[in-house]
Formats: C-alpha cells, structure tokens, sequence
C-alpha cells in the first residue's frame, strides 16, 4: 500500500523529472488576493503569473498546496464528517504552466503519470470534457487512446473552472475513477452522477481567460493548472472507497479514538472524522498564523473549533481532547509541512485554550438546546431567538446549532436569526450615538457597524491586497478621494499597524493600476477599525478598489527592533533596580524607544550600563521571539507582565524572549509580556541596544530612551569619531584621551591662576617690584594712585585696591577694569586716615557717571560701581581728579 507521504513525493518528483519546479505550498491566507478569505487551489500563488503581472524564473511548477474550503466561495463544512468525501482541509497536488505548454502535454503528462507512476488500469478511468471542448475530446483519444463513450462532454459549468467571481479561469477536463459496480452511482452527466461510484481525481484547467469585474479576457498566453486531492487519489490507491480510510485519517482517528477510548463505529464514527478533519484545519491554520477570533478569518477557524469540540463532547471527552492529538497529525504531516513543527506549541496552547474556555457554556447551551427542541420532531424547526442566545451568551456558532440539530432532523430559522443579531447591532448603534462622542468619532461608529471590524495580517505579512470598504474626507463618509487630497481609507484586511500600546501606527504605499496612494498612519478606531491616514498622488482612490498594500519595511523593521527591544529594558530593570519597577507609558517609534516606569530616583551610570548589558546579552543569545494566545488571567498568573489599567481582551497574545542569564530566574523564560505589538523574530534581529538618556518625567516616574540596530550603530559610530577626533587632536592613543583630557583640565586650572596672579602683579607696577611707581601723583591734599587696567576679574579689583593702599599708607586708590566688551568697573579706596575728609562713595559716583553709569555703592574706605563705556576711563579718573583738587 503507498501512504500519503509517499503518493506526495511520487507526484512532485515525476513532475520535477519532467522539468518542473517545486514550489513550497502558499499560505493559506493568500496575500495576493484580497478576495480569497483562504487558499481554495493550487493555482492561488500563481494568479499573478497566470495574467502576467508577475514574472518567476521558471514556466512549470508542480507544488503540494494546502487548502481550506470553509469560509467564501467554496465552503464544505456543513458536509464534513457525514460524507466519504468532504473535507474543510485538504492538499491538492497541482503541476503549471505558465505559457509553456498546454492542453495535449497536459493531459499527457496526466495521463501517464496515473497509468504509469501510479499504475491505475486504464479500464477503471473516464475523462470529462467541457462541451465546446473538441480539442481536449481529441487529444484524449488520441494520446490516453480512451474510447469515445469514455470522454464525456459536459455543457455545464461543471467543466468551467473559477476560482471565485474574478481571477484566471478556463474549461476544464476531469480525471475519473471507477470505484466498481458495487457503488451505486452512474457516470458523470448521467441521471445517477451524484451517487459515489465514479469519483473525480483530477482537474485540469486550462487557463485561457482571466475573469475582471467588467467581463472575460484573454490570458497573454493559454497556461495549464490542474488539481489533484490528495485524499481521493490516496484512497484510490489504498483500494479504499472512503477518503477518511486512507492511512493518514486511520492514524488521527486511531489517535482520537485512543485518546476517547471510543471506537470509531456507528454515529461516534462521524464525530471522529469531524475531529480527525477539524485537527487538520484549525492546526493548519493557526500555523499560518490565524488566532481565533469573533471576526473574519478568526470567527472561521473559530467554528471549526468549537464544531470539533462538541463532536469531541458527544463522544464523552470530558476534558479538553483535541489540543492531545496534535502530535499525531505531526507524525503524519509534519515532514511534508514543517510550518506545523515550528509552531507545534502555539498549536497545542490555542486549541487547549479555545477548549477549555468552551467547556464552559458548552454543557449549559446543549442543556438550552435540549429543553428548546424536546418538543420538535423530524422536520422541526428552532426558533431563531434561540440560537442568538445560544450564539451570543454560549457561544454556539450558527452551524454548530445546525450540526447538533442535524441528526435529529430539526433545522434552525435562520431568518429570525439574523433578525435577532441585527436588532442586537441597532442596540449598540443606539448607545453609541447617544453616548454623546465628537461628531467625528461617531463617523467611525457609523462604519464599524456598517463594515466589521477590519482584519489585521500584519504579524505574518508586511504585504497583502485589500479591498477599500469605506474612505472618509472632511470628517464624512465619501466615494473616492482624487489625486493631490488627504483622507481616510478602510480596508477589509491590512498588513498595517494600526497605533496601539505605545508602537506608532505604520507607514506604507498602496497601488493599483494607475493609482499611487502614501499611507503616513494607521489608527484605531471604535475597537476594531484600522484607519489609514492616507494621501492620493496618483489617480483616484475609490470604494471598491482592489490595492496592493506595502507597509514600509525597513520602517517596520526598526519598529520591530525598537519594541522587541522595550521587552528587555522593561525585563532589565526589574533585575537591576527590583520588581517595584512598573511600566508607566512608552512610545516605540522607528528612531527610537522610550519607556517611563516608577523608580523613586535617578539611575547611576553604573546601573544604567548594567541594564544596557542585561538586555544586549539577551539579544546575543540570538533566542526565538514567541507569541502565544493564552486566556488573560492564565497570561497572568503564569507571570506575564501586564500593564495596570489596560483594557484586555478575553484572550491576550503573551510573547516571551529569552532565557534568563541570573538571579532567581535564571533558566526561565527572560521576558514575558501581554503585548499586542510587531517583534522581531529571533531577538539578534535588534541588533545592538544603546541607552542614551535617564530622565525625570514626573514624581517617582523616570524615563530611558534607548537606540537599538542601525540607529544605536550610527550613535556609537558619532561617539567613537568624536573620540578619534580627540585624540588626534591629543595627539594620543583613543585609550589615552581621559587621562590625557583630566591632565589638561589640571594644567587649565593651574595656568589660570597663574595668569590671574600675573595679570595682578602686572595691573599694580608693571615691573613687579611691589612699587606703585609712577602711577602716585600728589592731587591737592592726597596722594592718588588710579590705574586703568584691562583682563582683571572684577571680583578681584577690591583685593588689588587694598594692596594698594597698603602700598600708599595715606592716600585714594582708583582702579577701573576695562573688559572685553568695553564695560567698566569702577572701585574707589580711601585709607581709614583720610575717611574724615573724602568718601570713597563719593569717588565711586563721579566716576561711574563719568562712564554712563549711575552711581554705586560701598563704604567711606572703599566702594565699588560700573559703568558701560569703558573708553571713558581716563575722563573718570579727570573727574576724580579735579573733585579732590577741589577739596
Ligand atoms: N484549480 C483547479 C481546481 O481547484 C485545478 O480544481
């Protein structure tokens, strides 16, 4: 028998013997196409290169694609669990062409690698061809030589394949099987198709037109895409009838019976196989990076979810069950898909989380159902009042209701259903509008109602497609905002941030054809509307259209970095200072971070340099960045660090860095915070972190501004110039500057007194000799010495007027300083023997009016003033003069 693996290997190895590339399975959540809510077929990745848009350096690929019908166009989840053939998630194994060949090397290809790698009688197969197909009807003949009763021609779109309203599209022709005649069922086109004797295997498009909102059009050139389910061909193969009896359903089933001890018969056979199914997709998806949610992609893994878990409940699984069985699905898949390895624990966390959390209304809201519906039969019919309140207080999707009422035969009025959930819309609107918000605020009420919230893709993608849902300018609603306006766009998805716990909103463009649009930030509005900033350069920006969106990488890369790297400053300083330290505020922005937290006084270098070193070891360690969704008080307990007086929501995304290096922690998990922020993935993306200033911002709060990658190096790289440039200067070694800098500040200080000192010496005789020389001269009764000096510091002009009449016995002292901006002081000395007869402050006014000044101050034996025109010293000194010849 082949297993799964092996017919996945068989199949992308014949096609890469035959000159294909293998091509890794896109994402389930398309970034390429705004309109596909999950990848619905292999050719979802190559739509681009289909119509020519996008060039690849190759023109055949085969891949293995992951695909998840639930949800959109085509949606298989009501069926799954109950047929032989329905799945939420399958593989489809696909080869391309992209211009290269078409339809007759297509089929051959086909054709041989079924009869031949896959060895499949040729007896037991039958093709489909589009009606107006005569070509394919040929080329079957005559390369497969199937006779003509079995190359059946279909009219309907059966044979025309789509991937949804727009995108590549062609005829087809499918690959049949006969699974014998003891399967009822007749031939495709016959009156008994619909029964399960002959199976579809493969399709094969042949991709000639692309479908747009304004009609067909030719592709540049004709392509092939076909599709092959991994299942149905393994059952095939495996000589099974049923898709859930191939070798990788038995080991999740086997998986799900041992962990129930329940056995897979009867009715609980069903619940297995919706478990086996659901494990598959909701695993798939949450490794793609979708968390459950009450909205869009959310609110779809979300059903597939709690669909799981009461299947899991009706087989008497008492304790969460689904979250133990994801280690089987590993073994089975997880080579083919290393995407589940990777994110194993987020995996196991999410479902055992959602199940643990579900439990709790589950039992009540079946109770609910069951007293509802005890009188209803066959044929019933539960009101809608019902199932609002099972949806909107237990948590009971629509379909989870229809599910449970199913075997029973009893549907659900889903009319009234719908009414009941509108009238709880209009209750809000209601609040909302009276509740009294500026006018403005009420606008993005108006459009949250009207719209959903918008779907966020920006922790998996920086790039994606978006379909513009509402645009506001002038504070109202509008249809287009032309080229040269600024506005406000909403999407249905972005990848951008939108502003939110202290990391700024991103910046980014978004084109279409012809259309340019600058987006300079996204902010949050009436919880769950992410709304772009955004200014039209090029064309018209319109609801309705379909844009590629581009957040600005490397911005968002620094903002990564800067955020990451708050989570180790913020964990740094709990170890440095103590566990007191609380975040009070911070802003992530892409030049730098700022973090304020409560610490009674300011840091010292020491402690500053030991928590730079802390968090630089941490981004050594080179440790994987993780985000979990956990349930927020178990976040809490299990010790993430929260912020006091945030609004949370029930589930919180908790991511860790690091392992700690010291104290009681060392070992654990380093930092663990709720954060619904942008972070690198592995912790050395950060690069370097560099603090550059401790601050006060208010009493006890202080706050650190850090640096981290290229904008720390480019601040480091300043400082280390400016050192070499010291030191050339220095004309010593980088090592040396210090010593070389504290020297020379101790030569300054030296030199400066000496200069004081000589310029004194200088300012009172010139020589030195400690004579006032020439500068005495007898003026009426006194003796006078006055001197004009320059360079003197003025706080020692009294000190210099004492020494000189010491040096004169009996006599006046005038000294007036003239600084280098011209300004003069003034200061007047009489020696206590001649007080009687002249005051100092007397000396002190004449000569200071003399200087434009006005008066002074002092003592009769010493006085001081200044004067702004210092060129008039020698006319104060005059005045002086003739005042005591007067006397
Ligand atoms: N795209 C085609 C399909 O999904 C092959 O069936």
């Amino acid at each position: 028998m082949t297993g799964v693996n092996e017919i996945r290997s068989a199949f992308l190895d014949y096609f890469e013997k035959n000159d294909h590339t293998i091509v890794e399975s896109g994402p389930l959540v398309p970034r390429n196409d705004p309109t596909l809510m999950f990848a619905n077929a292999g050719m979802n990745q190559f739509k681009n290169v289909f119509t020519g848009l996008e060039k690849r350096d190759y023109q055949r690929a085969a891949t293995a694609q992951k695909v998840v019908r639930a949800g959109g166009k085509h949606n298989d989840l009501d069926n799954v669990g109950y047929t032989a053939r329905h799945h939420t998630f399958f593989e489809m194994l696909g080869n391309f062409s992209f211009g290269d060949y078409f339809k007759d090397r297509a089929i051959e290809l086909a054709w041989n690698l079924i009869t031949k790698e896959y060895g499949l009688p040729k007896d037991k197969l039958l093709v489909t061809v589009y009606s107006e197909d005569q070509q394919a009807f040929d080329l079957w003949k005559k390369i497969a030589g199937l006779p003509e009763d079995k190359i059946i021609k279909i009219p309907t779109s059966d044979n025309f394949w789509t991937m949804g309203d727009t995108g590549p599209c062609g005829p087809c022709s499918e690959i049949f099987f006969d699974h014998g005649e003891h399967i009822w069922g007749g031939p495709p086109g016959s009156p008994e198709e619909d029964g399960d004797r002959f199976i579809e295997i493969w399709n094969l498009v042949f991709m000639q037109y692309e479908q747009t909102a304004d009609g067909r059009h030719d592709l540049p050139r004709p392509s092939i895409d076909t599709g092959m389910g991994i299942e149905r061909i393994a059952a095939v193969l495996q000589g099974v009838h049923d898709n859930y009896d191939i070798d990788l359903f038995r080991a999740l089933i086997a998986a799900s019976e041992n962990a129930t001890g329940v056995e897979a018969e009867g009715a609980a056979s069903n619940s297995h196989r919706v478990i086996a199914d659901h494990l598959r997709s909701t695993s798939f998806l949450i490794a793609d990076g979708v968390l459950p949610s009450n909205e869009g992609r959310g609110y779809v893994l979300r059903r597939i979810m709690r669909r799981g878990m009461r299947h899991a409940h009706l087989l008497g699984a008492r304790e969460p069950l689904m979250w133990k069985l994801v280690p089987a699905l590993i073994r089975e898949m997880g080579r083919a898909y290393p995407e589940l390895v990777r994110a194993e624990a987020l995996i196991t966390e999410t479902l055992r989380l959602e199940e643990t959390r579900f439990r709790k209304t589950l039992e009540r809201g079946l109770g609910l159902l069951d007293s509802a519906t005890t009188d209803l039969g066959e044929g019933g019919e539960l009101d809608g009042e019902t199932a609002f309140k099972l949806y909107d207080t237990y948590g009971f999707p629509l379909d989870l209701t229809q599910d449970a009422l199913r075997a029973r035969g009893i549907t659900v009025d889903t009319d009234a259903f719908d009414a009941a959930m509108e009238r709880q819309k209009a209750e809000a609107r209601a609040a909302w509008s009276g509740s009294g918000e500026a006018a403005e605020e009420t606008v993005w009420f108006a459009l949250k109602d009207k719209l959903g919230a918008t779907e966020f893709l920006g922790y998996e993608t920086e790039k994606a497609e978006g379909v513009v849902t509402g645009l506001v300018a002038d504070g109202a609603e509008t249809q287009e905002i032309s080229a040269g306006q600024s506005g406000f766009a909403i999407l249905n998805q972005t990848p951008f941030y939108g502003e939110s716990g202290g990391q700024v909103g991103d910046a980014g463009l978004m084109t279409a054809s012809g259309v340019r649009v600058r987006v300079t930030d996204v902010q949050k509005k009436a919880d769950g509307l992410f709304v772009h900033a955004v200014t039209v350069e090029e064309g018209k920006l319109t609801v309705g259209l379909a844009l590629e969106l581009a957040v600005d990488h490397s911005r968002r890369g620094a903002i990564r970095s800067n955020h990451s790297a708050t989570h180790l400053v913020h964990e740094a300083l709990r170890e440095v200072l103590g566990t007191h330290v609380a975040q009070k505020g911070s802003l992530v922005s892409p030049e730098r971070l700022r973090f304020d937290f409560s610490h009674p006084k300011p840091m010292s270098d020491q402690e500053l340099a030991v928590v730079e070193g802390y968090a630089n070891e941490i981004v050594l360690q080179n440790a994987p960045v993780e985000t979990r969704l956990m349930a927020v008080d178990d976040a809490i307990e299990s010790g993430a660090m929260a912020l006091f007086g945030e609004k949370y929501g029930e589930e919180v995304r908790v991511v860790t860095m690091g392992t700690a290096l010291h104290g009681d922690k060392a070992g654990k998990a380093y930092s663990v915070e709720l954060c619904g922020g942008t972070h690198v993935s592995r912790t050395g993306d950060i690069g370097l972190v560099t603090l550059v200033s401790e601050s006060a911002v208010a009493a006890g709060v202080r706050r650190i501004e850090a640096l981290t990658g290229a904008e720390a190096r480019a601040y480091l790289d300043e400082q280390d110039k400016r050192v070499r440039e010291l030191a050339a200067l220095l004309k010593v070694g980088a090592g040396d500057v210090t010593a070389r800098v504290a020297q020379l500040v101790e030569d300054r200080r030296r030199l400066e007194k000496e200069l004081a000192d000589a310029k004194k010496k200088l300012a009172m005789g010139g020589g030195g000799s400690g004579e006032a020389g020439n500068a005495v001269k007898d003026v009426g009764a006194f003796k006078l010495m006055a001197r004009v000096v320059e360079g003197i510091n003025p706080k020692d002009l009294k000190g210099l007027a004492d020494d000189a009449k010491a040096q004169l016995g009996s006599g006046v002292v005038v000294l007036i300083n003239v600084a280098d901006d011209g300004k003069a002081a003034i200061v007047t000395g009489v020696t206590k023997d001649l007080t009687d007869k002249v005051s100092a402050v007397d000396l002190v006014k004449l000569g200071s009016e003399a200087l434009g000044g006005r008066g002074g101050g002092g003592r009769p034996d010493m006085a001081q003033a200044g004067g702004p025109e210092g060129a008039k010293a020698d006319a104060a000194i005059a005045a002086i003069e003739a005042y005591l010849s007067g006397l």
